[in-house]
């Protein structure tokens, strides 16, 4: 089958597994975006090398088909699943063995947790990924994510943490504006490519705005 055909059979999958209500900013869209975003710095980068843009593609589309937040911190399912979507689709297995190996590691997992280190094209797909957390949708994401476990949207008796291990970030029981200081917040200076770290500044100033904002409403810390 053509490249272009496999994509567009996953971005159908996608939209089957991951559906337009799920309610913690995983949904279909997010998909659809990054895969989006991805292409856009993909386009602008002129290292790739041949097949490059079908892994970001692939990877975008599948990167959150199950994500270890939700399924009891295993890394290995979103992989094992891309893994089996793609064999369906006969993708050859080093473009496969791609796809899943940056799925496995294109994850935040705390603010003093390094990332894992990514070839280009996951590099790429990480950059686009962590655009979609900034910004406005970065901001109505968080908060569908908070609402949905339950966090309280901030308390100012609870203080932000830089996490220094995945369990710690994982079990984490902060409000969402705490996310915000540690995650959201040290995003930008986390991009990998040019592009992305350009795009990320104004994104990165809608979100300081919107805290600063958000903390004069709020009224001081008694
Ligand atoms: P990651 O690459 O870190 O796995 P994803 O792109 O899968 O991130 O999406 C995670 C989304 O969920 C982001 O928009 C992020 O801000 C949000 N999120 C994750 N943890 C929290 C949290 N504790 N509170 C609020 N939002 C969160
Ligand atoms: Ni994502």
């Amino acid at each position: 089958m053509q490249t272009h055909a496999i994509v567009l059979a996953t971005e159908n999958f996608v939209r089957q597994e991951l559906g337009e209500t799920e309610p913690t900013g995983h949904d279909f869209w997010h998909a659809k975006r990054v895969h989006k975003m991805a292409l856009h710095i993909a386009n602008q980068v002129t290292e790739l090398k041949e097949n490059d843009k079908f892994v970001i593609e692939l990877t975008a589309l599948l990167h959150d088909i199950a994500d270890w937040k939700f399924h009891d911190g295993n890394m290995t399912i979103g992989p094992q699943k891309a893994r089996i979507w793609l064999e369906t689709q006969y993708v050859d297995q080093e473009v496969i063995n791609s796809v899943c190996e940056i799925i496995k590691g294109i994850s935040f997992k705390g603010g003093n947790v390094p990332d894992v280190s990514l070839n280009l094209a996951g590099q790429i797909v990480q950059d686009a990924d962590r655009l979609d957390a900034m910004g406005p949708i970065g901001i109505a994401r968080a908060f569908a994510y908070g609402g949905y476990k339950k966090h309280p949207l901030h308390n100012h008796l609870i203080k932000p943490v830089l996490h220094s291990s995945i369990e710690e970030y994982k079990n984490r029981q902060s409000s969402t504006i705490n996310h915000f200081y540690e995650k959201l917040l040290l995003l930008k200076d986390r991009m990998n490519t040019d592009i992305a770290r350009k795009i990320a500044i104004k994104k990165h100033q809608y979100l300081v705005d919107f805290l600063a904002q958000f903390h004069e409403d709020w009224g001081g810390n008694e």
